[in-house]
């Protein structure tokens, strides 16, 4: 049974002088003017603690947007009862009724609430217009549409074989509890996909977005509830992660995590649903997309301009916070002199700075410790014999978070920079002699301790087989003569392996399957 998939969302360009530029200015200034209060959703009821936490733009940390309501442990019993009181009926409704929900949800985003959506992503989390545009528009309209699609094949598979007297058939049941969505702040899209995939196939949710990420949280959760989603089937509170670990692990209604975000947290989580395995009435699903290290490759018969372009974006698009990111690169000797130059021809070009000047290209990284941490890597670059720094390496924080796109040149090819995660505008280059290409394939598969994306740049189709070949484990999405960002739901089902997450595949059926825990059922007659 295949379904016909739907159109990808196309992206605006929000060119100058054009109306949509004019309409998401004018949503960025209130962004900017609201003065939020925003309260956590569980069940019915929209709760003020009185609790305020503030919400200052990474690029501009002195003015205030306006505040959240932080919840504590009680809240999180709270959300997982409203879930569980939500549960039955939910569960009950009939699949196509869940899926009319969600692709309502994709029109308001894709319609009404797309400017308000994009301003609280641009200003909240610090993403350039293009970059916002391509996320909590069209990445998160992608995911619902898509999903629906997947959902709907899931439903209608052809039931197994049925010999004559027996009626056999597999009911793919929603998992027997409450799902916790832990989300990160990288990408709005993946803070709606997460609860919202599970939610789909029938379960209820309790979601615990990242503190940077709130501002976008809640204008999704107004956009649920106005396609129609029922009040307890996603909660949504701001509970400190361990605080509500401690509750939702301890929880024997606890079916599973769908995670994003770092390796360390996942693994620590993964331990704790261990430690608690004998207290679940189920075992839980561990679902989690997690750090990156992401590669890319440059044979000597590649293309060198096309090569420089790919660095540049995949290494400095939205800061280098993407998951994608480009942040270790291997260069042929023979090529590097030219590719240098169009990439620091590139950089020249690029402008840093806040969201609100629209032909700013990199703007802040998400928050202080961020910042220290990119800052003292430059810093210990800066003072290392086998590094040089060839581009960038200034940073200020008396306003926004701002790292200029910087470029460690190393002669170690294992030094920090290339195989530890910094999430940022920082990008380390090795260069390596033409004829070691198998010896550089190799190594780049032994330090990938991280698979999540990988490129390989070459022309040469004996080169581009033996990348794939040797590096089949390093990368779960790889990319042949393109950047490592950007994979589009629907084309490239994403996610990866090693110390990258359960590759169980955003948008895709792999990752709705993990939602659902079939039944088969014999009947006799
Ligand atoms: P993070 O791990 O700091 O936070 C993720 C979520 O976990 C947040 O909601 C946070 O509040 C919560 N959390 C943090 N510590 C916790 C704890 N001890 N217990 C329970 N919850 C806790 O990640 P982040 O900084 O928001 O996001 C960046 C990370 O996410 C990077 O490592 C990046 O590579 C990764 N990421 C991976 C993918 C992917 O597809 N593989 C996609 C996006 C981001
Ligand atoms: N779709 C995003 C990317 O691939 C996660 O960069």
């Amino acid at each position: 049974f295949n379904v016909p998939a739907p159109i990808n969302e196309p992206v605006l360009a929000y060119a100058p002088g054009s109306k949509e530029r004019e309409l998401l200015q004018a949503a960025l200034k209130s962004a900017y003017q609201n003065q939020l209060d925003i309260p956590m959703y569980i069940g019915a009821q929209e709760i003020r603690t009185g609790n305020l936490k503030p919400l200052t733009p990474p690029h501009n940390h002195k003015h205030i947007l306006g505040h959240f309501h932080q919840g504590d442990a009680s809240h999180v019993k709270l959300a997982i009862d409203a879930a569980l009181a939500a549960k039955a009926e939910w569960e009950n409704l009939a699949w196509e009724h869940r899926a009319a929900i969600f692709l309502k949800a994709a029109d308001l985003i894709a319609g009404p609430y797309r400017n308000e959506l994009l301003a609280a992503t641009m200003a909240g989390q610090s993403k350039n217009a293009y970059q916002a545009e391509i996320d909590a528009a069209c990445e998160l309209i992608d995911f619902l549409r898509f999903n629906v699609k997947y959902m709907t094949e899931i439903y209608s598979q052809q039931p197994p074989v049925s010999p004559s007297g027996v009626w056999n058939r597999v009911e793919q049941r929603p998992l027997e509890g409450f799902i916790f969505a832990l989300t990160p702040f990288n990408f709005t899209a993946i803070a709606g996909n997460l609860p919202t995939s599970a939610a789909m196939m029938g379960n209820v949710i309790v979601w615990k977005p990242a503190n940077t990420q709130i501002y976008s949280a809640q204008v999704l959760m107004k956009v649920f509830k106005e396609a129609g989603l029922p009040d307890g089937v996603i909660n949504l509170i701001y509970v400190s992660g361990p605080v509500a670990g401690d509750v939702i692990f301890d929880h024997a209604d606890f079916a599973g995590i769908h995670f994003t975000g770092s390796t360390g947290v996942f693994q620590d989580i993964w331990k704790t649903i261990g430690t608690n395995i004998h207290k679940y009435k189920t075992y839980p699903r561990i679902v989690g997309e997690t750090g990156g290290k992401d590669f890319i490759l440059v044979h000597q018969s590649a293309n060198a301009k096309a090569a420089a372009t790919a660095i540049v974006r995949g290494a400095f698009e939205y800061q280098g916070q993407k998951c994608s990111a480009a942040s270790r690169v291997y260069i042929a000797a023979s090529l590097w002199p030219e590719i240098k130059d169009s990439i620091l021809a590139d950089l020249a070009t690029i402008k840093t700075g806040p969201v609100e000047d629209f032909t700013n290209f990199v703007n802040a990284v998400i928050n202080e410790a961020s910042f220290d941490l990119l800052a003292d890597a430059i810093e210990k670059a800066r003072n290392n014999e086998s590094t040089e720094i060839i581009a960038g390496g200034k940073y200020d924080k008396s306003a926004g978070y701002f790292i200029e796109p910087t470029i460690i040149v190393t002669k170690d090819p294992k030094y920090a920079t290339m195989t530890q995660e910094l999430f940022g505008p920082v990008l380390t280059v090795y260069i390596y002699e033409d004829d070691a290409f198998a010896e550089t394939l190799e190594l780049v598969d032994q330090t990938s301790v991280y698979a999540l994306t990988g490129a390989v740049m070459a022309t040469d189709a004996y080169a581009i087989q033996q990348a794939s070949v040797a590096l089949r484990n390093a990368a779960g999405n790889f990319y042949i003569n393109d950047k490592c960002t950007g994979a589009v739901v629907g084309q490239q089902p994403f996610g990866g392996a090693r110390a990258s997450g359960t590759n169980d595949k955003a948008g895709s059926m792999i990752n709705l399957l993990r939602w659902v825990s079939p039944r088969t059922i014999k009947e006799s007659f």
